[in-house]
């Protein structure tokens, strides 16, 4: 029951994807501001659940990774024998158990493979060579999705058709994934491509004016990757945003988002709200989200620079430039990419994803519901050297949603 639900929610978020990438309100937060199962945002009324370690008298039944007790609104964790097993509770309210990780292909043109049904059947013809096999330039097709490497799906002379990505300063793009992988799309006419043109991902300063339709699907265009609308009604660039404090910053409002907003930005004239998320450690502690201008993340913004301006990149189809994460691997960055540059990037990401949920958290919690985050922090710490190319880890499908959110 608990593995239907996780494929039912991997295949939501792969044709949400298709229509249009956007799923959350991610205007301001285009690399997602990332939540999973088990951490929702705090609503009204709603507390946080405390995380320590299974108690030596407590005996867990089967598959139990996770004891709820309700009285205490404590979950005394041990991690899966296996660590193939994902830790999962469907409710907070509820015990997690261990399950199965069974996860839904979702392969596309580029990404490496061993059989057919490793591709996602819907873009991909066949895996050949130990590749999924998209559509040539040139070759009809109704999404990206189904290009092969370094090509989008465009209309042009009046048919849909597989075209090579369109190189910076040049015009053509109807959204960012038109673009080479380190540009987006300056979006000025949604039925005239002609008047939109690719530009590089972070080349607008603070405060530039950029139209409604770029500000809302590829902001990584200004250089703090963030925009919005001003006083005035126009749409522009801010500048860095950052935390109101020291990060984690508590909640100011017991559970609750509101006060979650970040320092004023000049160009707005006011901050961006954050959420408050939960922390699994033995308070239950409340913190908010990072904002896009704070140190992790500016760390983390960096690596998708990196990645996004890498050679390796251009094995991979237009849509990982921001690499979904499936069995604690970023798609096809870890098929192509260089190790050590790969570990940092899968840290940095993780690290952001997870940095209220992890923050105080005991070791024993983090082995229960992190291991993929603990692994990739260990192979980060040497270098890059582990074995981040075949882990057998859980998949994080949580994150992978997520990510997939941006
Ligand atoms: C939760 O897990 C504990 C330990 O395995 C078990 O004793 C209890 O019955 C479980 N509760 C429910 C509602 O399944
Ligand atoms: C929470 O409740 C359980 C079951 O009543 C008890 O064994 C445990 O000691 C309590 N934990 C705390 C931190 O009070
Ligand atoms: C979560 O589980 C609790 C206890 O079983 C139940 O009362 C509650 O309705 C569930 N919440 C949701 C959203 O399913
Ligand atoms: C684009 O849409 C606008 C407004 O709907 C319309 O005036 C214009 O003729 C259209 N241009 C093209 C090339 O279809
Ligand atoms: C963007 O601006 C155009 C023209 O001003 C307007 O028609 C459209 O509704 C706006 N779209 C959004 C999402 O604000
Ligand atoms: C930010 O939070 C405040 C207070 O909760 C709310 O009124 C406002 O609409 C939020 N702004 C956005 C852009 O969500
Ligand atoms: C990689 O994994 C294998 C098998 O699990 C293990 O024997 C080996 O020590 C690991 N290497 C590193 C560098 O962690």
């Amino acid at each position: 029951m608990f593995l239907q639900t996780i494929q039912v929610l991997a295949l939501a978020s792969v044709i949400l994807i298709t229509i249009g990438q956007n799923v959350v309100n991610q205007k301001l937060h285009p690399y997602g501001s990332f939540s999973n199962i088990f951490s929702e945002e705090i609503e009204d009324a709603m507390t946080c659940n405390k995380f320590t370690c299974k108690m030596p008298d407590q005996n867990f039944a089967g598959n139990t990774c996770g004891y709820f007790v309700s009285a205490n609104n404590t979950v005394y964790s041990q991690p899966c024998e296996d660590e193939s097993l994902l830790c999962f509770s469907p409710n907070v309210s509820q015990n997690y158990t261990c399950v199965i990780n069974d996860p839904f292909p979702i392969a596309l043109p580029g990404d490496k493979c061993s059989k057919a049904s490793d591709c996602y059947l819907l873009y991909s013809k066949s895996c050949t060579g130990g590749i999924c096999i998209g559509l040539d330039l040139k070759d009809s097709c109704t999404s990206t999705f189904q290009c092969d490497p370094d090509s989008s799906c465009r209309k042009i002379n009046g048919a849909w058709q597989c075209a090579a990505l369109i190189e910076a300063g040049k015009t053509g793009c109807l959204n960012e994934y038109d673009c080479e992988y380190s540009a987006g799309c300056s979006i000025v006419s949604l039925n005239d491509t002609s008047k939109n043109t690719c530009i590089k991902y972070g080349s607008l300063t603070p405060g530039t004016k950029i139209t409604n339709y770029t500000c809302n699907t590829n902001s990584n265009v200004c250089s703090s990757g963030l925009c919005g609308e001003d006083n005035n009604g126009n749409f522009v660039c801010t500048d860095e945003i950052i935390s109101s404090g020291q990060t984690p910053l508590s909640c100011p409002e017991a559970y609750s988002s509101t006060g979650c907003i970040s320092k004023e930005d000049i160009y707005l004239g006011h901050g961006l709200n954050g959420s408050c998320l939960c922390a699994y450690n033995p308070n239950g502690d409340t913190y908010c989200s990072l904002q896009k201008g704070d140190a992790p993340y500016v760390a983390l913004r960096n690596e998708y620079s990196k990645w996004q301006s890498s050679s390796a990149i251009k094995n991979c189809n237009t849509n990982w430039r921001y690499p979904a994460l499936a069995n604690s691997k970023l798609q096809c960055a870890a098929d192509y990419y260089d190790s050590k540059d790969y570990s940092a990037f899968l840290y940095r990401l993780l690290y952001v994803s997870y940095y209220v949920n992890i923050y105080g958290s005991e070791e024993c919690v983090l082995k229960t519901l992190y291991p993929f985050y603990l692994q990739a922090k260990d192979n980060f710490n040497n270098g890059g050297n582990g074995n981040n190319t075949d882990s057998s880890i859980s998949i994080a499908l949580t994150a992978f949603i997520a990510v997939l959110a941006i």
